[in-house]
Formats: structure tokens, sequence, C-alpha cells
């Protein structure tokens, strides 16, 4: 049973002074575990979040005038997602189509080797499947957790990841892989991965930008433990390191650091 545990996280957090810098080094960051994870198990698994703002970085990866594209394992790469929203691949609002356009139409990556949620599907049936495809193609057993190289997440102003939205059941989630997740607050379905599971992720890196998130974002890191507010609390990954990369809006109400410098909280929950 993967119930919460009370335990401390050290967080690192970068200020950049531009979404174009964070991404850059997202993209760096990614290309660098991928190509770490390659070389040591022969396999790199990359779990993706949607939304905006990832969107770059991903462009900055396939881009043939960066080096990331050429550091990238892609005939090792498995590509996995964080969540999906409830729609078809195609539609304007899948997280699948932003990565498809921003990454997987411009990388010699293979489609067997993209593991997409089926968003078509209703969320139930989706999540279910995605589970079953985790624990068949990752060979797990029992209440064995994948362990993916990296998982990029996102946040929203409501203090939401994943699609783990706050006030909502997917919150609870302890046991399973990939849930369907009903949120009120958009009259919609998502599916999405679990806590237990983004917790697992070797490299656990929040990429986070706009004023909009300076707030939660200074809520989630130095307020009260109110997961079921702010649900961004529940990563707290296994292994006790915790990466957001930001840009100077979405910092704005973080203790201040010099520039190129690292800021270090020890969150303790
Ligand atoms: C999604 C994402 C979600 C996202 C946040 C931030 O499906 O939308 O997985 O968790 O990371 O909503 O979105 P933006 O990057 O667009 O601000």
């Amino acid at each position: 049973m993967n119930v919460p545990v009370k335990k401390s996280v050290a967080v690192t957090y970068c200020v950049y002074d531009s979404p174009e810098l964070m991404s850059l080094e997202m993209a760096r960051r990614t290309a660098a575990d991928m190509a770490q994870a390659a070389a040591s198990r022969g396999v790199a698994r990359l779990a993706l979040s949607g939304g905006n703002t990832p969107r770059r970085s991903l462009q900055l990866l396939a881009s043939e005038d960066h080096p990331f594209r050429d550091q990238m394992p892609w005939d090792k790469l498995e590509l996995y997602f964080v969540d999906e929203r409830n729609v078809p691949p195609d539609d304007k609002e899948s997280n699948y189509r932003m990565v498809k356009e921003s990454l997987l139409d411009h990388v010699p990556l293979a489609p067997e080797r993209v593991f997409r949620m089926e968003g078509e599907l209703p969320a139930q049936e989706a999540a279910a499947r995605y589970e079953s495809t985790l624990r068949n193609h990752l060979r797990l057993e029992g209440a064995e957790l994948p362990a993916f190289d990296m998982v990029t997440l996102g946040m929203g102003p409501d203090g939401h990841t994943a699609s783990l939205f706050p006030h909502t059941q997917a919150l609870h989630e302890w046991m399973g892989l990939c849930v369907p997740n009903h949120v009120p607050q958009k009259d919609t379905w998502r599916i999405t991965l679990t806590a237990p599971v983004i917790n697992r992720g070797r490299d656990v890196v929040f990429l986070i930008a706009g004023a909009d998130k300076s707030e939660p974002l200074r809520e989630i890191l130095l307020g009260a433990y109110d997961p079921e507010k702010y649900p961004s609390q529940l990563i707290r990954p296994a292994s006790g390191q915790l990466t957001l990369l930001l840009d100077r809006a979405a910092a704005a109400e973080l203790p201040p650091i010099a520039d190129g410098d690292a800021g270090r909280l020890e969150v303790s929950r």
C-alpha cells in the first residue's frame, strides 16, 4: 500500500530571466537524463506532462540548431504521458497533440516507443488500459511502481499538477498507477498517473512560468501542508530530491537568489 508518508524533500529551485532560458535548461536536463539512463540501463523512460509551458522545451529538444537533439538516445527512449485530457489525439486540448506537434513530428522516435493515453476512450477505460500497458510493458509485479527516469510536471494557478486537481478523488489514489479523475472545476474527466507513480521518478522536475503561479508556488513550498487545496504538495519524490525550473515571474514570492545560483529549501511534511 503506497500510503503517503511524512518525509522531508530537498527542493532545489532555479530561476531564469525568461521562459526561453528556463526552457533551454529543461531541454538540457532532459537530454542529459535520457543519455545517462540509456548509457547505464539501456533504456530511457521519460514521462511528460502537457499544458503550454513544456511546448518550447520540447521544440528545443527537437531543434537541429541546438545540441540536445543529438544527445537524445532516440533508439533507446520510451516516451510516456503523465496525464491526458479526455479528448481524441487530434483535439487542440490533447496533450498528445501538443507533444506530437512540438516534438514527435520532428524527431526519429519510433511510434512503438510512444505510449499514448487513449483520451478518445471513456476515461475509466483509458486509465485502465494505460495501467495495463505500464504493468505489462514494464513487467511490474504486485505493488511495484514504474520508475521513470524523468517525470516533467507543470503547475496550474490552482496548485494542481498532472491532472491531480484540488478536492478531487485522484488525490486519494495510493494503489493504482493510472486513474480517471473527474474534475468538477472544469466539468470534465482526465486521465492521470497517481502521486506515488510520479514520486517514484528518478528525476522529478517542475517547469513553471508566469506571474499567476507565484502566489500558489509560495503557498506550496512555504505554506501549511494542505494537498487537498494544493495537490502539488503531494509531489515528494522517493529520491528525496525535487527540482523546480522557474522564470522570474513565477519565482517572485520565493526567497531571492543570485543570478545563476540555485535556491534550496528543505520542505518537511
Ligand atoms: C495538463 C498538464 C497540467 C499542466 C498545468 C500547467 O494536462 O494540463 O499536465 O498539469 O502542467 O495545468 O499548465 P500550463 O503549462 O499550460 O500552465
